[in-house]
């Protein structure tokens, strides 16, 4: 698919994804760029009078979201978040996904995880058999090299994550990243259990069990998966 239909495809699904916000709501919203055009229909809708609290899982989401007149409150300030949608960077036979290619899966798994319901907007390349696509982790400044060598021993294909400058990428909460190159990744839940103990290591970008409705806009319309 080239890249224009992609982008179409996520234009699409964002607006599709706002049908479900009610009056009333405490809305999670998450991050990238699927997100930033469910960001823009949100805006739309709460202008003509929808009553929502969103609660941002990023600094660019609270920027951008706040331009658009959203109400916002930290994760900290509510007692419910309804229903968080969320983009992801691939999702597999199993509806298991992998978040954090924009290095915000530390505050979206926040967010996600203080959520009754959670919804994953895609475009339908972005459903695969079995993931190819880097597991980010994101780790503590301090000791990142001795980690990242940790990994390596592992034999889990660690990268620390540079920007086009050859500087560390720094993500919201000012650590680092760590892309596992593993392609293909057979089993999700065993690449969790071992980096979940590691020292260092904040939180990694498998997002297992989570979802409970996926969107995957289709050249021809929406398909909506109850998982
Ligand atoms: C950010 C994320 C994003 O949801 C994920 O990277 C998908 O982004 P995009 O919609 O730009 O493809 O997890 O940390």
């Amino acid at each position: 698919m080239d890249s224009e239909a992609i982008k179409q495809q996520k234009a699409q699904v964002g607006q599709e994804a706002v049908q479900y916000i009610e009056d009333g709501m405490v809305v999670g919203i998450g991050s990238g760029s699927t997100m930033w055009y469910m960001v823009e229909a949100l805006g739309k809708r709460v202008h003509e009078g929808l009553n929502i609290v969103g609660v941002p899982t990023s600094k660019a989401t609270r920027k951008h979201a706040n331009e658009l007149g959203i109400p916002l409150k930290t994760v900290d300030e509510v007692d419910r978040i309804d229903l968080t949608i969320d983009g992801a960077d691939q999702i597999d036979e199993h509806y298991q996904g992998i978040k954090g290619g924009g290095a915000s899966h530390l505050m979206e798994k926040i967010v996600a995880t203080n959520s009754t319901k959670n919804m994953w907007i895609v475009d339908e390349s972005k459903m695969v058999t079995a993931f190819n696509y880097p597991v980010p982790v994101e780790v503590i400044p301090y000791g990142s090299t001795q980690l990242e060598r940790r990994l390596d021993r592992l034999d889990l294909q660690p990268k620390l994550r540079k920007n086009a400058a050859g500087e560390f990428v720094t993500t919201d909460s000012n650590n680092y990243i760590i892309d596992l190159y593993l392609d293909p990744l057979d089993d999700p839940k065993e690449l969790a259990h071992i980096l979940d103990p590691l020292v260092g290591v904040v939180e990694h970008g498998l997002f297992l069990d989570m979802v409970n409705t996926i969107i995957v806009q289709h050249a021809t319309g929406p398909e909506v998966i109850n998982v």
